[in-house]
């Protein structure tokens, strides 16, 4: 039977960030993963050049049921201490959007600098491994897997949420949390595209691949970015950020001309009465989606010195509350994250070691702990998992 300081059951962000830090402590650490090749995620993410890090982490761009929870880690491993670490690995990356930072070439060669770390720090790494069974004992921690049991002292969950299965994703973390007593917080797929009602889904198909800046509401929250209209609904970055503050059958207002005030359609009339209602949207909306509006609109095509003011409201409120009707998102198999999760309120936020089981620890995604859209949710795992490295 194997016996090393500690186990760390998951080899994506967070795991092997963990197992390096605890690594170069001089501790003997083992990674388990059931997945064929570390750091799947890590590959896939970011179009395949891996948001890292957002320059601009701070709590605020986090939801958890424990606000706070984030705090300490991501003070005592920020954004700027990552890119420390990738640039004496001589990283090349660039800032896309203010904050965001993406690998110039590949997400691999952010992964080949982890598994660089971990291979210096000593730690050892085996994949296809599927763990059978935990039991905690006399404080140790015996682990069953395909490949034999391991005892060790610390056990490190860092199997990341439910999204994406085909990449290896499953709900072990949760299970292992309840067995010990956690509470887990209700799981909801989010950063994922939203479908819509099939009648609209078959008008609104004539749009996909159109993208245009539009403002997203939901619970009182609003991001302004691009949408993307797909086959089966709508995506892009305001789209994905709103799935985490909105749910199926809650209100989501679209506006699809957000820098357009009643006062400017006014304007319209008054300072070109012989221009056209369409000719003034054509400059600010993709065509295709101009001529749904003319669908609605007959009128758009004549002179706007002919148009009332309760045309021009009418035009406004269809604007600014663009009905895509949505009944649901793609779920699991597109999120990129999942909401909810161990219930960071019964666990360390210096150690990340569970308050319900000496010896265990949670890190990354498998805590209620999620990030918006834009490099965050990598920041929590290189922030959490080094947090815990240094006490494992
Ligand atoms: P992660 O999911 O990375 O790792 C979990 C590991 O545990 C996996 O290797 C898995 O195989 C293993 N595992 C699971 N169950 C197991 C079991 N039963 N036994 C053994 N091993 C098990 N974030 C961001 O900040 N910027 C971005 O650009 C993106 N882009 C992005 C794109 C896509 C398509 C997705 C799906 C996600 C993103 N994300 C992202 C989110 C980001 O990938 C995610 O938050 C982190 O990978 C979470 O890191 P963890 O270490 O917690 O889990």
């Amino acid at each position: 039977m194997d016996k090393v300081d500690v186990v760390v059951i998951g080899a994506g962000a967070s795991g092997l960030m963990c197992a390096a830090t605890a690594g170069y402590r001089g501790k003997r650490v083992l990674v388990l993963d059931h997945s064929n090749k570390a750091g799947k995620k890590i590959l896939m993410s970011g179009g395949g050049r891996c948001n890292f890090t957002n320059m601009d982490a701070s709590p605020k761009h986090f939801l958890s049921d424990n606000p706070h929870f984030c705090i300490s880690a991501l003070r005592r491993y920020s954004s700027q201490d990552f890119v420390d670490l990738v640039d004496r690995h001589g990283l090349e990356y660039v800032e896309k959007t203010p904050g965001q930072l993406f690998c110039e070439h590949s997400a691999k060669d952010l992964l080949d600098i982890l598994l660089t770390e971990l291979e210096w720090s000593g730690a050892e790494l085996k994949l296809n491994t599927q763990i059978l069974s935990v039991a905690f004992e006399n404080d140790q921690v015996l682990i069953k897997t395909n490949h034999g049991d391991v005892i060790c002292e610390s056990l490190v969950i860092a199997t990341g949420g439910l999204s994406i299965p085909t990449m290896g994703a499953t709900g072990f973390g949760y299970e292992l949390a309840k067995q010990v007593g956690h509470d887990v917080l209700p799981t909801r797929a989010s950063l994922v595209p939203i479908t819509v009602q099939p009648d609209r889904k078959v008008q609104l198909a004539e749009l996909s691949g159109i993208a245009c800046d539009i403002s997203a509401t939901a619970n009182g929250v609003t991001f302004q970015e691009p949408m993307l209209f797909t086959h089966r609904g709508v995506s892009g970055p305001s789209i994905l950020q709103i799935t985490n503050f909105w749910q199926p059958g809650e209100a989501l207002r679209i506006n699809i001309a957000p820098a357009l005030s009643l006062d400017d359609l006014l304007n319209v009339r008054h300072n070109t009465p012989k221009k056209s209602f369409e000719g003034f949207l054509v400059n600010m909306l993709p065509k295709r989606l101009v001529e749904v509006v003319r669908a609605e609109f007959p009128w758009l095509t004549e002179r706007s010195a002919q148009t009332s003011n309760d045309q021009i409201d009418s035009l406004f409120h269809y604007l600014s509350h663009f009905d895509i009707a949505p009944n649901g998102t793609e779920g699991y198999r597109t999120a990129e994250v999942t909401l909810g999760g161990v219930n960071t309120n019964e666990v360390s936020s210096k150690t990340f070691e569970s308050q319900k089981q000496k010896g265990l620890y949670f890190i990354g995604e498998v805590l209620d702990v999620t990030g918006w859209l834009g490099g965050y949710n990598f920041q929590f795992a290189w922030s959490s998992g080094f947090c815990a490295g240094q006490y494992v």
